[in-house]
């Protein structure tokens, strides 16, 4: 049976800042969806830091219309609770006044997949907040390329065939510039993209032995949508596990690492990517920039409850020591490597301080040009 797997997800608006929605707002956008199920067979909604995604199962494909505009009007739903409430950024990712059939380039991010159901279908659930989707391109890569993470890309003949990377150009907005390339026969390309996380982010994975697709990512970046930051993007990930793909356990791995992504404060610093238990809002230096998981079994398009994948012990410590990380980082403040270079800052206001400044530099032994300031 051929389901389709749709995560959209949008911050319409929270509790202090960009901590969290509100109790009032999740459930408003929870009940507009189920009032409304027609189009979708099942449905999920969790939030992550000030981001709520909505994971629903239907059999109307990738983009179907009808899909997303119930995404969509809940959102627009929650965001008139969110103005009622007097939440911070109230609507804040519906860039658009009107839907206009898929909520791509609209604000909202969204990660799909169409699936032939497995008679088993575990597959994992990633919502990342105060980051981008680039964060992504590290834990795919030794996810699904690296045997030193990945076990099964020896020990299963499947998995030994290896797969198929389709990374995108989120620079170039005036459509979808995509590459793809083989793992491992490709790898050194594949790393050559995949080290600068800004410019080239992986969109797609897919297994070479069944064709079959692995991995969703939302590659949208709202700067290059709106033409000015508006935030940072947030992105959310679908991963299908076991079989044919990589183990939930080998997929989880890497998160581990805490590896520093464009986030945290502002949306302008480098900092750890932390693993957290699901609807954890965020808190130190408007971060650290965060990730859940939620594992399911899905049949025929009915979800089963989500399991919490990094609420368990194991990722205490791993915690521990990503916040001891990030706090490093944050002892040389704006300097260097802590704060993210120009052309990736929410704020243009330090651009007009540089342009000043720099009408104030001369060439020693050159005459002064005349100017008024
Ligand atoms: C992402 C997020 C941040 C903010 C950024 C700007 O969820 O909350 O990227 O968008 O910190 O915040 P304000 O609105 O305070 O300028
Ligand atoms: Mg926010
Ligand atoms: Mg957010």
């Amino acid at each position: 049976m051929k389901i389709t797997l749709s995560v959209i997800k949008a911050d319409i608006g929270s509790i202090g800042g960009h901590i969290a929605p509100s109790r009032q707002l999740l459930e408003r956008v929870a009940a507009y969806v189920r009032e409304n199920a027609g189009p979708i067979v099942d449905f999920w909604i969790a939030h992550t830091g000030d981001d709520v995604a909505i994971l629903m199962t239907h059999t109307r494909g990738v983009g179907a219309a009808d899909v997303h505009r119930l995404a969509w009007d809940a959102f627009v739903a929650g965001t008139q609770v969110a103005k009622s409430q007097g939440l911070y950024g109230a609507g804040q990712d519906l860039l658009r006044d009107a839907f206009s059939g898929n909520v791509k380039g609209m604000g909202p991010a969204v990660a799909e997949m169409e699936i032939d159901e497995r008679p088993n279908e575990p597959f994992l659930l990633f919502a990342a907040d105060k980051t981008d989707p680039g964060a992504f391109n590290l834990p795919l890569y030794l996810a699904f390329a690296d045997p030193m993470n990945t076990p099964g890309l020896i020990l299963s003949p499947a998995l030994a065939k290896g797969f198929r990377f389709v990374i995108m150009d989120v620079n170039h907005t005036e459509g979808d510039r995509v590459i793809e390339l083989n793992a491992p026969e490709e790898l050194y390309d594949i790393a050559a993209l995949l080290r600068d996380p800004e410019r080239y982010v992986v969109e797609s994975v897919w297994s070479r032995a069944s064709g079959e697709q692995a991995a969703a990512v939302a590659t949208s970046r709202l700067h290059n949508i709106a033409g000015k930051y508006t935030g940072k993007d947030d992105p959310v990930m679908l991963v299908r596990t076991q079989m044919n793909f990589p183990a939930t356990g080998e997929v989880l791995a890497p998160f581990a690492i805490g590896h520093f992504v464009a986030g945290g404060m502002r949306g302008s610093h480098n900092m750890p990517l932390m693993p957290v238990p699901l609807n954890t809002g965020t808190s130190y230096f408007d971060g650290p920039p965060l990730v859940s998981c939620a594992a399911f079994a899905e049949h025929r398009g009915k979800l089963t409850e989500p399991l919490d994948c990094f609420a368990h012990p194991f990722w205490n410590a791993v915690r521990d020591r990503i916040a001891t990380k990030g706090i490093d980082m944050r002892r040389q403040g704006f300097f260097g490597a802590a704060m993210l270079p120009m052309g990736e800052l929410e704020y243009t206001g330090i651009i007009e301080n540089l342009r000043r400044l720099d009408q104030r530099f001369r060439v020693r032994g050159e005459p002064s040009p005349r100017h008024d300031t």
